[in-house]
């Protein structure tokens, strides 16, 4: 008997080892499961592909929203990321229009008409599959329970959604990380508002306050973010596939940003939720109820409760599931983060 006590006993560290890895690889999976609702988009493109390229993500599904194109253009764009890709990836196709307000005109100003920078890709050869943006987002956070991240990267029109069709879904996904939103800084649609939300301010507001864990990354951190043509040019060289893609569908962009002022780069905002995902610890982020701006000349601002001292007159933020905002970034270490995942 003390044979055998002894011999439990020699093994009780390599219990408590392999314990400890499980308990760690279970709090920080190798890979995370998400599933991208984007409208692509220049900058979407760059984030799909990113997250493609990425052997920490696990992508599941893209499911396509209107913004910067319309619903159906930003579905044969998917399928053409993925082709491109080389990769198998399903594509749902999401809705057409807005939860309450009329759809805005897309910008194609920013993006190009076909929302790539007009570098007129062919069609795709693939389809998508016949189920909604919404139900597709449904199915696999619940077959999947707690293991599934919504990776947002247009109007959150498809999320609203997906809560209305199952609100099981709010305690069954991971997390949702919302590219879009800005609390502490300027808009880039109007002087508060950012394009994602303002795109459907009321899906967004149902986003916001749902009881599931939300992070924000919105202009406060995609603003101090700019990528230049020097690291475009190493993906290039490194990668020429996706690099040259990446390369010529920028350049229009990139012309955007040199009419707004901005002459050393473009704002990586799509990419910078990835990097989220990713890599947490590029950024720093403050926790607090956030509540979206439905009508009037504000539409669309994000508007955050930082604390709690408005307690004692609860107003619309009372009570409120806290969202991670993010406000800081290592912009310099976000880059090289997109640079070797990209050229790996
Ligand atoms: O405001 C930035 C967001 O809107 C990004 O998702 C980008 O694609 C744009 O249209
Ligand atoms: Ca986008």
């Amino acid at each position: 008997d003390s044979m055998k006590l002894q011999a439990r006993l020699s093994l009780f560290p390599l219990i408590l080892v392999v314990t400890g890895f499980l308990a760690l690889a279970k709090a920080n999976p190798l890979t995370s499961k998400v599933i991208i609702d984007s409208d692509p988009g220049v900058d979407d493109a760059m984030a799909i592909l990113f997250a493609l390229q990425s052997p920490k993500v696990e992508l599941l599904g893209i499911t396509t929203v209107f913004g910067n194109v319309a619903t159906k253009l930003a579905t044969l764009n998917a399928l053409r990321l993925v082709e491109l890709s080389g990769k198998h990836v399903p594509v749902a196709q999401g809705a057409e229009k807005p939860w309450v307000i009329p759809k805005h005109p897309s910008p194609d100003f920013v993006h190009g008409e076909d929302g790539l920078g007009n570098i007129n890709l062919p069609l795709p050869a693939g389809k998508p599959v016949s189920r909604s943006a919404a139900q597709f987002i449904v199915d696999a956070v619940i077959s999947d329970s707690g293991e599934v991240t919504i990776l947002a990267l247009g109007p959150l029109t498809n999320l609203a959604l997906a809560l209305a069709v199952e609100p099981r879904i709010a305690e069954s996904v991971k997390e949702v990380i919302v590219m879009g939103g800005v609390v502490t800084a300027e808009g880039n649609v109007s002087p508060v508002a950012e394009a994602n939300i303002w795109g459907d301010p009321h899906a967004a507001d149902i986003v916001f306050t749902a009881p599931w864990q939300v992070t924000m990354v919105g202009l406060d951190v995609t603003h101090k973010v700019l990528l230049t043509d020097d690291i475009l040019l190493r993906i290039k060289e490194k990668n020429p596939t996706l690099g040259e893609f990446i390369y010529k569908s920028s350049r229009f962009y990139l012309n955007f940003h040199k009419s707004i002022g901005l002459n050393v780069g473009f704002y990586v905002h799509d990419p910078s939720a990835v990097a989220y995902l990713i890599d947490k610890s590029l950024f720093q982020a403050k926790k607090g109820a956030v509540r979206v701006v439905t009508e009037g000349i504000g539409i669309g601002q994000t508007i955050m409760a930082s604390s709690d001292e408005h307690s004692a007159n609860p107003g619309p933020w009372f009570g409120k599931p806290k969202v991670n905002v993010c406000l800081g970034v290592n912009s310099r270490r976000l880059l090289e983060l997109f640079e070797s995942t990209m050229i790996r």
